[in-house]
């Protein structure tokens, strides 16, 4: 949820260390700060609310140092303030920290060090972690076993990074349940939250893995795990770094949009070799698909909603049975699961904790486990048996657009590779879906046209207070998908309904001031949300649809409606999500709002 960045080495940090938390403010924005060593000091600059604010107090001042930590608070203990944001410092003032993730028993620890006199000024877990490395730097012989006694005691999830004044030379990162990759380069070394906070500077990239901790001088870096030096072997990202760059677009949002056909089409590359499909890559090592008897998908938000149109695809396709929860649900009951049970993980950061530790608590009960993300080298590449990754670059908007469309278009994938494994469905028939499925790039292209059509719309809606997203079949989850992004980024109410099971209640709330949106594209139950959509109206509920194009009987009969490119309603999620997604940015945007920051949200959910 927070973002960590840290440099040691021969530049001036104070540069790397801001140019770092920009490409990390998706994890969190409500405030931020830096730490940075100074001829015998440590300088500390804290700023509330995002970013810009601490750049604003940064730029009166000179600062010359070549060793420092950053961080981009998402809060969750104490308010977003000043006083609460990171780096905290300890009593003596010379410890300075940053920390992602949550220490559990930050209460008990708290209460002792204050009865050994430590004074602490933040309402955060975090701050009891740099008061009890200064306590145990007393009775330790270096700083990193100070570091490593005082993470012995902590109960939680952490990333940390830390610096003392009375070792300049030495910047120390750990990790448990929390992202960190360190970065090196000739000029110096990095520790990072995520990738892109760095990519400019190097492209050499270790991963720490949980109960890790790297040593960072600025011409070398040692990494310990229990007390012992390991080797870590650095990985080469090969990213286009203009990929984390907005490009010309107004928000990473809307580029994120756009690039939809190309994320789909190199998503589509990396698993089709020709029309032939080839999981094997990057692939499904310990997982053999012939003998899975049901899959149990596991995700949250966005995911779930890509989740859910997997599960009507393998079903239909691949006529298996399918469950999907959400994974903060599934970690906490005991589904029946038979041996062969598939769990699956629909994840784009890779970090999501609940999705993780659902992921976790079916390994410990021996299932197989693949996962589908976005971000190699994240925590879930390391725990799923097998790993399917989208290949939608990175996606900084907070609000999920590309790695929804990539989700699926894996998904697809799969449940072709099933249904060829159980022979539910002819070669014939396979080559076929794999044609339609090769022309989704260029739907999504058509589908993106309608852009300026939305923004029109949005001018007229904006002011709503409410909105009801209807769709059955495969229109479900893109209503479910389309009310999360309108209500996450323009803050207006929207709830996403099965059509048919608006008579069941939700039909209570239509009147002039709850417009429909209803995903009204061909389908088997076409006709039926057409009658919806007549119901709707008969109470006065002003209608929005998602139509097919070619269609005629809703465009005579409805006055707002956006036309997507006609396609097998098992695809259909791909195109009709584009104008649903246009149109939650569109509203944002009429509204004034930041997209990509949208308030109390972050990018990574690392805590439950
Ligand atoms: C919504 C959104 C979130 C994420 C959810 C899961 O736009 O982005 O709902 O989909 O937090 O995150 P991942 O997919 O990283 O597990």
């Amino acid at each position: 949820m927070c973002g960590i960045v840290g440099y040691i080495g021969s530049e001036e940090c104070l540069p790397i260390l801001i140019n770092g938390l920009k490409k990390l403010e998706y994890r969190g924005y409500d405030s931020s700060g830096i730490a940075l060593a100074s001829s015998n000091d440590i300088e500390i600059i804290k700023s509330k609310g995002n970013l810009k604010n601490l750049e604003n107090e940064l730029n009166s001042k000179k600062y010359d140092s070549n060793m420092g930590i950053g961080h981009t608070r998402w809060a969750t203990h104490g308010i977003p303030s000043v006083l609460n944001a990171h780096p905290h410092v300890c009593c003596e003032n010379n410890i300075a920290l940053v920390h992602n993730g949550i220490i559990e028993n930050y209460q008990e620890l708290k209460k002792e060090l204050k009865s050994k006199g430590h004074k602490f000024c933040s309402e955060t877990d975090t701050e009891v972690l740099v008061h009890l490395v200064e306590e145990n730097i007393k009775e330790t012989t270096s700083f990193r076993e100070a570091v490593e006694k005082s993470l012995s005691k902590v109960k939680g999830s952490y990333a940390i990074t830390v610096m003392n004044k009375n070792e300049p030379e030495t910047l120390i990162a750990a990790r448990k349940d929390s992202p960190l990759v360190i970065g090196s380069a000739k000029d110096g070394n990095f520790v990072a939250s995520d990738i892109p906070a760095i990519l400019e500077k190097t492209r050499n990239i270790s991963i720490l893995d949980d109960n890790e901790i790297a040593i960072l001088k600025a011409n070398s870096v040692d990494f310990y795990s229990n007390g012992k030096k390991v080797n870590k072997k650095p990985i080469e990202v090969t990213w286009d770094l203009e990929a984390a760059e907005k490009g010309g677009y107004e928000d990473f949002m809307l580029k994120e949009i756009y690039e939809q056909p190309k994320a789909v089409k190199e998503t589509l590359r990396a698993y089709l070799n020709g029309k032939k499909i080839d999981l094997s890559f990057l692939g499904l090592k310990k997982v053999d698909l012939k003998e899975i008897d049901r899959i149990f998908v596991l995700a949250c938000g966005t995911s779930y909603h890509a989740a859910w149109v997997g599960k009507l695809i393998i079903e239909q396709w691949a006529n298996l049975p399918v469950e999907i929860d959400i994974s903060s649900e599934f970690r906490y009951r005991f589904p029946v699961l038979s041996e062969n049970t598939l769990i699956l993980a629909v994840t784009q950061s890779g970090e999501t904790a609940d999705t993780l530790a659902g992921v976790k608590e079916a390994l410990n009960r021996g299932q197989k486990t693949l996962a589908i993300t976005n971000v190699l080298g994240s925590t879930i590449t390391r725990e799923a048996n097998g790993v399917l990754l989208t290949q939608a670059g990175p996606e900084i908007g907070v609000a999920a657009t590309k790695t929804f469309t990539t989700q699926i278009s894996v998904l697809y994938l799969l449940a072709l590779e099933l249904a060829k494994v159980r022979g539910t469905l002819s070669d014939a028939e396979i080559q076929k879906k794999i044609e339609d499925i090769l022309t989704l790039p260029a739907k999504i292209e058509e589908a993106l046209s309608t852009a300026e059509a939305i923004e029109k719309l949005a001018g007229e809606y904006y002011k709503k207070p409410d909105f009801l997203f209807l769709g059955r079949g495969f229109g479900l989850p893109v209503a479910l998908e389309g009310a999360l992004k309108l209500k996450e980024i323009s803050y207006i109410h929207a709830e996403g309904c099965a059509a048919g099971e608006m008579k069941h209640g939700p039909i209570a709330l239509i009147d002039e001031n709850c417009p429909i949106v209803a995903v009204a594209n061909k389908s088997k139950t076409y006709a039926k949300v057409v009658s919806n959509i007549e119901e709707v109206k008969a109470r006065g509920a002003d209608v929005i649809a998602v139509i097919s194009e070619n269609e005629k009987l809703l465009k005579n009969y409805l006055k707002k409606y956006i036309t997507v490119p006609l396609i097998d309603e098992a695809l259909s999620p791909i195109t009709t999500i584009i104008p649903l997604q246009l149109f939650a940015y569109y509203m944002a945007k009429a509204k004034g709002l930041n997209v990509d920051q949208p308030r109390n949200l972050a990018k990574s959910v690392t805590v439950e």
